[in-house]
């Protein structure tokens, strides 16, 4: 599993890529409002993150018709190399996410939440398409058990002579709350996990890691007082 970071905060994302581990980050428009971002600043934002980020830095298109979400995602793909074109799974969608792969754009197909629209996503040349979690729980639904439900059935077919280059699609879990949201995903064989940097920082964290860590420091003390 890889990991992406869910952000558009820049100093979220030079921690997290100082770490060794990171592999991408996803934005999208709620993210990008929650660090006070300006239109006219979008995408010398998203080139600031693709130039921290050595990795797929996906940007939301937030058009509605399949020309404008066509011309979106052209504009964004120029940004720099790294950028996935991030487009919601609706039928105008679909559509220009098979008109972008045809041009050799990457896109991440966002707010999946069923099998039928990760396989659409899939024949329409997403690179990725990314199911949430958490929203699935916030309506008291299994968002996990809709993970595994998507990677089972996208492994049970051949993609690549859909997608841009003919790599395979790889599922995103994203809408990730907790740690054992990563977990659980991993045991379902999710390609990539996108978290919060909050949920980044408890993966890196275990009470017997901590305990340990003060026992050695410990023991250490008396070897050196010896
Ligand atoms: C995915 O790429 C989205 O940006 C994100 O995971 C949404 O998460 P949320 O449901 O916590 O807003």
């Amino acid at each position: 599993m890889k990991f992406f970071l869910d952000t558009a905060d820049l100093a979220e994302i030079e921690e997290a890529a100082s770490w060794g581990a990171l592999a991408g980050v996803t934005t999208n428009p709620s993210l990008y409002a929650r660090i006070g971002g300006k239109l006219e600043d979008f995408h010398a934002h998203i080139k600031r993150i693709c130039d921290i980020v050595d990795g797929p830095v996906s940007a939301e298109s937030v058009a509605m018709t399949r020309d404008e979400i066509i011309r979106d995602g052209l504009e964004l793909a120029e940004i720099a190399p790294n950028v996935v074109v991030k487009i919601p799974t609706m039928v105008e969608g679909l559509a220009a996410t098979r008109a972008l792969a045809d041009q050799g754009v990457s896109v991440n197909m966002t707010l999946c939440f069923s099998v039928p629209q990760a396989i659409l996503a899939a024949r329409a040349g997403a690179r990725y398409v990314s199911p949430f979690i958490g929203r699935f729980d916030d309506i008291s639904e299994d968002g996990l058990e809709q993970v595994g439900n998507i990677v089972q059935a996208l492994n049970n077919y051949d993609f690549s002579s859909s997608t841009v280059n003919g790599e395979q699609i790889e599922v995103i879990a994203a809408s990730v709350r907790s740690a054992n949201h990563v977990t659980q995903a991993a045991l379902m064989g999710a390609d990539i996990a996108t978290v919060p940097f909050g949920v980044l920082k408890k993966m890196v964290q275990h009470p017997l890691t901590d305990r340990g860590l003060e026992s050695f420091m410990k023991d250490w003390e008396k070897v050196q007082n010896a």
